[in-house]
């Protein structure tokens, strides 16, 4: 990574969190996290709190002055839970208000003292949960981000009794948990109950002194994982276990959060998917099957895999800083479809043009047009096709999207090199910074 980049990163914070000019490099993490905290209100936390009523959590350990407020408690202890009320069967679910079952404990920000929850049993291997906060206050990804599926239409005939998972909860303390329907009595795919955690208070997890990871303990979904589940996904990361995260050696502490940094090991990179596969044993039927589980939200967010000391159970936890609670849980029953039906949540790949297909050169740091017109030459004069060749966000004056830098890059020397391309029949690409535009 280049350090004019990295600099340009920094720029970029800075402006993402508006006062903290004066903060260190180790601040900002936590300052961004803080400052987002200040102005939402942590429902999920409460949602969970029984669970968090039982551990003893760890005080959160935020640098002083930045969350230090003597307004929120930081202390989930007295915090009431929330109650099912005003259930309303649906054809294709269920929709029910969550009330905060006792009073606010205002630990972290001001309690949501109204919830909806929306169950909805959109294909026969989808299954819909949201939970957000009846006000509509709360940031949700609007629609034109990507197309959610639509409800079922009223006239379809109900899944709710044939689909292939099936939702069942608690009403008071509310919780959850999500089973297949051919295997109601085996561990849940998904469970927030309290009863199915692991009984001992989880360990600091990775590396506690790192900023990002100043929400040690902080409470907010939880659910029972089988002990050393076969977990895939959360990127986007460079991961040290490799594709199968790690849940019981040091755990796994997955930030998402986009950011512009190359390949640091186990770290937020420039994608964010809330979305894992979990591969899972079935000793009963000796068979095995996967299922996926997707929470729709931009919320940053810290998710967690971890085996407490000498427990028979692990756990995945997610930690957001705001939104809602809007999970698609995808049956499987193999890895092939999971994926197949998460592309029916979120889209499919775009087509692509043949010669996208082809040879492409790209690197950062070209110093000019003239070594980049070099490239070209010199790949052809080693015989190498080259379909397309890239310039990186050097190419920009300033690092500006779509102004080429006048010295480096003029103007007219830019335009005939593209037109000696596609006079060959070749393509050029530039980098747009989505951070910065
Ligand atoms: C949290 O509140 C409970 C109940 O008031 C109290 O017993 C406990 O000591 C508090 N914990 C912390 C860390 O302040
Ligand atoms: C909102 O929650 C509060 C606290 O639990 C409850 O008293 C109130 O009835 C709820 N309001 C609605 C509209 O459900
Ligand atoms: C699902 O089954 C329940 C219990 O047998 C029944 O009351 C309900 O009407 C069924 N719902 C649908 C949509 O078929
Ligand atoms: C922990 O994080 C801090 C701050 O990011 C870093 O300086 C330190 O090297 C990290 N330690 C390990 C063991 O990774
Ligand atoms: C846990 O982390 C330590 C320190 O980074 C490393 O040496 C060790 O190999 C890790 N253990 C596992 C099981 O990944
Ligand atoms: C379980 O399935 C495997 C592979 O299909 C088979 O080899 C094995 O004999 C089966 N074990 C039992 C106990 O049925
Ligand atoms: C874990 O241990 C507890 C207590 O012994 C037991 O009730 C529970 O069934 C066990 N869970 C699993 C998944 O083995
Ligand atoms: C372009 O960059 C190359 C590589 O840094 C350098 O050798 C060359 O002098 C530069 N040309 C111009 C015209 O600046």
């Amino acid at each position: 990574m280049d350090q004019e980049r990295r600099s340009q990163g920094q720029q970029t914070a800075k402006m993402l969190i508006a006062d903290g000019s004066s903060l260190t490099e180790s601040d900002k993490t936590t300052y961004i996290y803080a400052t987002a905290m200040f102005g939402l209100s942590f429902y999920c936390l409460l949602l969970f709190a029984e669970m968090a009523k039982s551990h003893t959590w760890k005080a959160i350990d935020l640098q002083a002055g930045l969350i230090d407020s003597p307004q929120w408690s930081l202390n989930v202890s007295t915090c009431p839970g929330y109650s099912l009320e005003s259930l309303k069967q649906t054809q294709h679910g269920l929709t029910a208000q969550l009330n905060l079952a006792g009073p606010a404990c205002n630990a972290f920000s001001e309690d949501i003292a109204n919830l909806t929850i929306d169950v909805t049993y959109e294909t026969q291997a989808r299954l819909h949960v949201n939970i957000y906060d009846t006000a509509l206050a709360q940031f949700t990804l609007p629609s034109e981000f990507f197309d959610r599926p639509a409800a079922p239409p009223n006239s379809s005939p109900s899944l709710v009794n044939s689909s292939d998972l099936v939702f069942n909860y608690d009403a008071s303390p509310f919780a959850f948990w999500i089973t297949r329907r051919s295997a109601p009595r085996a561990a849940p795919l998904f469970d927030t109950r309290i009863g199915s955690l692991p009984p001992t208070p989880i360990a600091p997890i990775a590396n506690a002194s790192d900023p990002s990871t100043g929400f040690e303990a902080f409470p907010l979904l939880t659910s029972a994982l089988p002990l050393d589940a076969n977990i895939y996904g959360l990127g986007e990361v460079v991961s040290s276990s490799g594709f199968r995260r790690d849940v019981t050696g040091n755990g796994t502490l997955q930030t998402l959060w986009a950011r512009d940094d190359a390949d640091p090991v186990d770290q937020n990179i420039y994608g964010s998917h809330a979305i894992y596969l979990e591969h899972r044993f079935n000793q009963a039927s000796n068979s095995s099957q996967s299922h996926g589980v997707f929470l729709n939200s931009a919320a940053g967010s810290d998710i967690l895999l971890a085996t407490p000391p000498s427990s028979n159970t692990s756990l995945i936890q997610y930690r957001l800083i705001g939104g809602t609670l809007d999970l698609y849980f995808l049956s499987g029953p193999d890895p092939k479809s999971v994926i197949e039906q998460y592309g029916e949540v979120v889209g499919l790949p775009t087509w692509q043009p043949m010669w996208g297909f082809g040879f492409h050169l790209c690197r950062w740091g070209y110093s000019n047009i003239s070594e980049v017109e070099d490239q070209v030459k010199n790949m052809r004069a080693a015989g190498i096709p080259l379909e397309v060749m890239w310039n990186d966000i050097d190419l920009y004056h300033s690092l500006r999207d779509f102004t080429s830098d006048p010295i480096s890059y003029p103007g007219d020397q830019m335009r005939n090199f593209i037109r000696e391309l596609a006079s060959n029949g070749q393509h050029c690409s530039r980098h747009l910074h989505r951070n910065y535009s």
